[in-house]
């Protein structure tokens, strides 16, 4: 029997057969503004307030404050999360994740021991990744940040970059096999009108659907419309 992490995200779950994978990596990819970012808060705050699950959001990107009041819109007060312990917000250079990975942990050892959660999210590994000179560190730095991330036995959520994922290099190809699954979010342009999407790619172990189906980003995050079969 495989357990079910469910995201809570309306629509979504019932794409993929009640949820992620437990302890599994999941790629969350797509272009600037598809609201990979959204996704994965979603997932942590509905863990928290749906499932009692302490949860870790790790950005290289935004301000933590922006990102804070961005949320806020959608009812998911972060900040009394925190207080309340069961959410961790952490900002980090990537380059200080760079010397935590190469320590095997370092200080988020500490932390994630500290805050025992079950739900994580590195937002973006492609910030992380673009740190790295050439292909084989790289795909060195991603093995070694996957296996910390299954070491710690968190379900994950990493956000990409539709570019990393499409460049014709050894990382790209690496994280889409090491991953567990890959949704793909959409901007699509029809008649003029952007139109958002979402796409399940692969999930290791899961009879998906392979639609592709639409999405609106509304006053309480993703609402996934599983009547809506989009072109893209
Ligand atoms: N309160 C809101 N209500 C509806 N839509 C919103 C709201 N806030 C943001 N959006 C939409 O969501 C998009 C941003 O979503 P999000 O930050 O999750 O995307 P992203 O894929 O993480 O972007 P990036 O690649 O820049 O990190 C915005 O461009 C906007 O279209
Ligand atoms: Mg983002």
């Amino acid at each position: 029997m495989i357990k079910r992490v469910p995201t809570g995200i309306p629509g979504f779950d019932k794409m993929v057969k009640g949820g992620f994978k437990e302890k599994s990596i999941n790629l969350v990819c797509g272009p600037a503004g598809t609201g990979k970012s959204t996704f994965a808060i979603q997932f942590l705050v509905n863990g928290i307030i749906g499932f009692n699950e302490n949860c870790v959001y790790i950005t290289f990107e935004e301000e933590r404050n922006q990102i804070i009041s961005n949320m806020l819109q959608f009812g998911w007060d972060l900040e009394e999360l925190e207080k309340s312990g069961k959410f961790v917000l952490l900002q980090y250079a990537p380059e200080m994740v760079k010397e935590l990975v190469a320590e095997g942990g370092g200080v988020l050892d500490e932390t994630i021991e500290k805050v025992k959660g079950k739900r994580i999210v590195i937002d973006s590994i492609s910030s992380f990744s673009l740190l790295y000179q050439n292909e084989y560190e790289r795909k060195q730095a991603c093995l070694k940040l996957f296996e910390l991330i299954r070491r710690w036995g968190y379900t994950a959520v990493f956000t990409a970059e539709d570019e990393l994922v499409h460049m014709e290099n050894a990382i790209s190809t690496e994280l889409e096999f090491e991953a567990d699954s890959m949704v793909f979010l959409y901007n699509a342009k029809t008649k003029g009108k952007r139109k958002r999407a979402i796409e399940v790619v692969k999930m290791r172990g899961t009879k998906h659907v392979r639609k592709v189906l639409g999405f609106d980003i509304t006053e309480k995050g993703i609402v996934i419309n599983p009547n809506d079969v989009v072109e893209v």
